[in-house]
């Protein structure tokens, strides 16, 4: 008789895990009223204060809470990186390196700046950007880079900021996963250039649909502000426009209901890291699933899912696919993270789905267009296919024994291993 629930034995967990996301309280829902009994529903074409603006009061709050001098609030994460990289001066002809596996904005916000991305390889062990694949990718018209912590787990900043200084290449911190993590006690997005963030609805600091950029270089902060409002300028006349800008406005609103999350952020970050310690203390014992080794320098993982790697050979061949179903068919929600597949790999690359031009990739500034179906990062089509695993960070927020159910799970199926080898 099968054991596994995948084969039609007993499911071992049958409740929820961790806390339903998102979550909120009065503390929303006074916010949203105020909002409504103000009349004011949108910051209005200045810098307000603090006091004076919701919008205005969590780009100081967040700012500052990523140790950061300036932040400039957005619609969503994508367009924080359009920003951040036009604020960073990239524009037509440039290149900006990316790693070839996380979420496809990281590289199609390159494209909507006019920019050309080179994707770069990252290092199977963090799913992060490889330094030294980072470096070989640059040439002479290497812009920027946009460097994502996958998983919220921080790429090796040391190396990448002292290699772009060496090239004078603007480093973009994508931390869409990020929220509250750190490199050797400074939290990440202002490390050096620009850091963005996501609020979107599954993100562990979320107002349903938001972003923000970050960063301490005033002229950069500058520009992002003007580029988010339609390239006005502060203190200047509302209808005189100075740069090429769009509107990525975020709303009183989204700055209300951030206001209220924020003061649950490090409560929730803690409950994450406790029992996402408690997750890779377990993965140890259990032969064929290994944590990532945690590196020294990162002294916070402020987490939006929890990488961890798959090692196929020790589950006797069995693919990293059919054993995420496995567990999945106990019940939990274990899966492969934003590894779906190299970002080179989606249509929009491998068909050069840039318009009828093929403008930016093919534009007389640029030169020589990228083929993309030649670009191959091993190493990020590898992890893709065989080795990520995640789990979404909403179940981190409960207790212990939650996390001790997922590792039940895990070495369920390992001990019944022969099932799916016979599969
Ligand atoms: C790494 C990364 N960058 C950028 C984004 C885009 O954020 P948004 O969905 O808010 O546009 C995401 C979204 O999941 C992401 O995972």
């Amino acid at each position: 008789m099968a054991k596994l629930a995948i084969n039609g034995g007993d499911k071992l967990i049958n409740r929820p895990l961790g806390k339903p996301w998102p979550i909120y309280d009065e503390r929303e829902e006074k916010a949203l009223l105020d909002v409504l009994h103000s009349g004011m529903w949108w910051r209005g074409g200045e810098r307000l204060k603090g006091s004076e603006s919701k919008v205005s009061a969590i780009e100081d709050a967040f700012a500052a809470y990523h140790q950061a001098k300036y932040g400039v609030a957005v619609t969503n994460g994508t367009v924080a990186i359009e920003c951040a990289l036009r604020a960073a001066g990239v524009e037509a002809g440039h290149e900006v390196i990316v790693p070839a596996l996380t979420f496809v904005a990281s590289a199609t916000a390159i494209v909507m700046v006019n920019a050309v991305p080179i994707f770069a390889d990252i290092d199977p062990k963090t799913f992060n950007l490889d330094p030294d694949a980072f470096e070989a990718a640059i040439t002479p018209k290497t812009k920027a880079v946009v460097v994502v912590h996958n998983g919220g787990y921080p790429a090796d900043m040391d190396r990448i900021i002292e290699i772009a200084k060496r090239h004078n290449v603007v480093v973009v911190e994508d931390c869409a996963h990020a929220h509250g993590s750190e490199w050797r006690g400074t939290r990440v997005g202002a490390l050096s250039g620009l850091g963005t963030f996501s609020f979107q609805a599954f993100k562990p600091f979320t107002c349903g649909e938001g972003g923000m950029v970050i960063t301490n270089n005033e002229k950069y902060a500058e520009r992002a502000f003007s580029y988010h409002h339609i390239g006005r300028l502060p203190g200047r006349p509302f209808y005189e426009f100075h740069v090429l800008g769009s509107n990525l406005r975020m709303t009183e609103w989204q700055g209300a209901i951030l206001l209220a999350q924020l003061t649950r952020l490090d409560e929730q970050i803690e409950t994450r890291e406790r029992n996402g310690k408690y997750l890779d203390e377990g993965l140890k014992q259990i032969e064929g699933v290994n944590p990532i080794a945690r590196d020294p320098r990162v002294t916070r993982w402020g987490f939006y899912y929890r990488n961890f790697l798959y090692d196929q050979e020790a589950f006797g061949g069995v693919p990293r696919d059919t054993f995420i179903q496995a567990v999945r068919a106990e019940g939990a929600p274990i899966g492969a993270g934003a590894h779906g597949r190299p970002i080179y790999q989606n249509p929009v690359f491998l068909e050069m789905n840039f318009g009828e031009t093929g403008c930016p990739i093919k534009c007389p500034l640029y030169g020589e267009p990228v083929d993309f179906t030649k670009v191959y990062c091993p190493q990020a089509e590898h992890a893709s296919t065989n080795i990520a695993l995640s789990i979404p960070h909403a179940n981190f927020l409960g207790g212990t024994e939650d996390i001790e159910l997922i590792l039940e799970a895990i070495r369920k199926v390992r001990a019944n291993i022969g099932e799916l080898k016979s599969a």
